[in-house]
């Protein structure tokens, strides 16, 4: 309830400190995937960034050039990072807004290209991120989901078998999320190019990280513009660039493919009205942060960052494979680990999580995903002895398969009718809100 009146400053904050207490304790990286934390000064760094511009509006780039100028200098450091100096694009609140304002453009861009195409498609890896699905059930697009090799990698010949006249765009990852493996880009260019096809790439988890990894001379195979064919790509901010929530980058190769994006209303009574991205009111603080964490953080800032989370990563690999029963999913491409277990990992997950782990659980294979970042480097020890021990706990009692969360897990990776495990989640998160 709104108070009848107004609390105290120091009330409020007070509250607002506590409330967070039960949360999971992602500043001492029991988190896998949901913050990139890069300590406290540069998380102190973004706070105030952030709260210069929290009232500020980019939906009017004229009376808020400071944004716009923002903005500008956040793609073109983007671009040049992904070896485009003439890039162009725009920050948007996080890799699922991207990919929408990515789908929508690409779409609209076949509708004027090819208007004979009524029922657009786009071909992209089984491993793509769900807000592909969500931007083709948003905006009547429709995916084709090609295969992946023992690697997690797309099949090419599938790619170019599932490419028809139908198709408006080419979509690879790098890394997808799951197991974070970078997707064949330099053939799907060539694909691409062969076939007169946009390729949007989508290096949201790895846009930022992925090039400190190559200057750190890891083996990484070229994804970004130097691949012909890619016409564009989105990366989050608010991933490995550490900057605060709700920052990602979508950029163009070309000015005239970013032209799409823009929607323009005309009849409004309240005056002409143009949008680049989904949303309306554009928050300044997030920008804000996100170019405060690009400036703080700087090249040698973010190599390091680099060599901490990916010698992190290396580590848990390393100790994972020492585990008998534990096999690695993928290839070491980037920060990602993901493993399955001989053991029922769901059960394993159960064990982890009562020992104050936050668990991301995956299936088609069932294994379990950590996204590393620097702050997990202290934590990899501890990890790892609770892995040995939690294996050893669900090999000796496999019964564990049949209580907590795994029954529920396993019956929804397993369950053939999907429509009705996505009706029951429905249900499980209607709840939360009724
Ligand atoms: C490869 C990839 N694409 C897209 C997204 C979506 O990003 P967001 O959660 O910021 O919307 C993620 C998130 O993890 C991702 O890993």
């Amino acid at each position: 309830m709104i108070p009848e009146h107004g609390r105290s400053t120091e009330e409020i904050l007070r509250e607002l400190a506590s409330r967070g207490e039960g949360d999971t304790d992602w500043r001492g990286g029991r988190v896998f995937s949901l913050v990139y934390h890069a300590g406290d000064a540069h998380e102190d760094l973004i706070h105030r960034a952030h709260a210069l511009y929290a009232s500020a509006n980019l939906l009017n780039p004229m009376a808020f050039k400071s944004l716009k100028q923002m903005e500008r200098e956040i793609v073109q450091s983007t671009g040049a990072l992904f070896h485009c100096s003439g890039a162009v694009g725009t920050v948007t609140s996080g890799g699922t807004e991207s990919i929408l304002c990515a789908v929508a453009a690409y779409r609209d861009r076949a509708r004027k290209k090819k208007p004979w195409i009524r029922s657009p498609e786009i071909v992209v890896p089984r491993t793509i991120h769900p807000a592909f699905d969500k931007a083709a059930h948003l905006f009547g697009v429709k995916l084709v989901k090609v295969d992946v090799d023992a690697e997690q990698r797309v099949d090419l010949q599938k790619v170019a078998k599932a490419i028809g006249w139908r198709t408006i765009l080419i979509v690879g990852s790098a890394p997808q999320y799951p197991h974070g493996v970078i997707d064949p880009i330099a053939q799907l260019g060539e694909l691409a190019q062969e076939k007169k096809l946009p390729l949007h790439v989508d290096a949201c988890v790895g846009g930022f990280m992925l090039p400190w990894l190559e200057r750190l001379g890891r083996p990484i195979p070229k994804w970004d513009f130097r691949v012909p064919g890619v016409t564009s790509i989105s990366a989050d901010l608010h991933k490995y660039a550490y900057a605060g929530k709700g920052a990602s980058c979508l950029v163009w190769r070309s000015i005239e493919d970013l032209r799409y994006q823009i929607f323009v209303a005309t009849d409004f009574p309240g005056g002409i009205y143009a949008s680049p991205t989904l949303i309306g009111t554009r928050p300044g603080g997030p920008i804000a942060a996100a170019w405060a964490a690009l400036q703080g953080m700087g090249a040698d800032g973010y190599l390091a960052l680099a060599k901490r989370a990916v010698d992190a990563a290396d580590a848990l690999r390393a100790g994972i494979v020492a585990v008998p029963g534990l096999k690695l999913l993928g290839r070491p491409d980037a920060t990602i680990v993901s493993y399955t277990s001989d053991v029922d990992v769901y059960a394993l997950a159960d064990r982890l999580e009562a020992r104050a782990w936050s668990i991301d659980r995956q299936h088609r294979p069932a294994s379990i995903h950590l996204t590393v970042t620097a702050n997990h480097a202290p934590i990899v020890e501890a990890y790892l002895a609770d892995l040995r021990a939690c294996v050893a706990e669900v090999r000796a009692n496999p019964s564990l398969a049949k209580s907590g969360q795994a029954p529920m897990y396993g019956m929804a990776a397993k369950m053939p009718l999907r429509r009705l495990v996505a009706s029951q989640v429905r249900k499980v998160i209607a709840d939360m809100y009724a």
